[in-house]
């Protein structure tokens, strides 16, 4: 690859700032100066300093954000903050992508990465990767509804879902509200809010506590991120 796309993916500059800085002789490969950008590295195996300090090659980066409300999950918008305005310029690349998607008003776990493939299969219908959810709702949920989000809801406009776990945290008489999580085994549009709807009460809080086997990490603060740890990501590529 070549030396300035080398310097430009991991975020030194753009590609006609990392020619400057290459031309004023800041970058060395293998202990020598080079001051061509097309001069070609091999990622792999050449040492590769800026100003003196060792740069390591990494082509895919992986990130898990507590999303918070009011951000859409898109990488650019003309009117809406995005999840990719929340990172630093340090982190920001504009490669990276949220995985799949939350409402604006939904909070919790979302996956941010550059890798295409690995995306691609975590949202591929086929496989079924499971979400898990924690939702307030306005009405009281019942073993009723339990029963009927095991056999697989019909949604509005006809939409069959598959079979999902509804566990009925509490329930309060008094407010008329309750509290639940639900295992979803697919990823319809609003779907949480729509099985919701579907048996006659209305979600009135969202949060994702889980994507496959990425748990949301609460120590993180709503809009704070981190990258995956190595053992994380090894489970995602399951
Ligand atoms: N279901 C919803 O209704 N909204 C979300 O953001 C995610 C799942």
């Amino acid at each position: 690859m070549r030396l300035d796309k080398f310097l430009a993916d991991m975020n030194f500059g753009t590609r006609r700032e990392v020619k400057g800085y290459i031309k004023k002789g800041l970058v060395m490969v293998n202990n020598q100066i080079i001051k061509s950008d097309k001069f070609h590295v091999n990622e792999k195996e050449d040492i590769v300093e800026f100003d003196g300090e060792p740069v390591n090659y990494q082509k895919n980066f992986y990130y898990l954000l507590h999303k918070p409300g009011g951000v859409i999950s898109a990488t650019v918008d003309n009117y809406d903050e995005t999840v990719l305005d929340l990172f630093q310029d340090d982190d920001f690349r504009d490669d990276l992508f949220p995985v799949g998607r939350l409402d604006k008003d939904t909070e919790g776990l979302l996956l941010i990465m550059n890798d295409g493939q690995l995306a691609h299969r975590l949202l591929s219908p086929k496989k079924h990767v499971d979400k898990e959810y924690y939702a307030k709702v306005a009405g009281i949920m019942t073993t009723e509804d339990q029963e009927k989000f095991r056999e697989g809801l019909t949604i509005d406009g006809g939409e069959v879902c598959l079979p999902a776990e509804l566990t009925i945290e509490s329930v309060d008489e008094a407010s008329q509200t309750s509290e639940i999580r639900l295992i979803l085994h697919e990823g319809k549009f609003h779907q949480v809010k729509r099985m919701v709807q579907a048996v006659g009460k209305e979600v009135t809080y969202l949060k994702r506590l889980r994507m496959g086997p990425i748990l949301l990490d609460e120590s993180l603060d709503l809009g704070e991120y981190r990258p995956l740890t190595q053992e994380e990501l090894t489970l995602l590529q399951g």
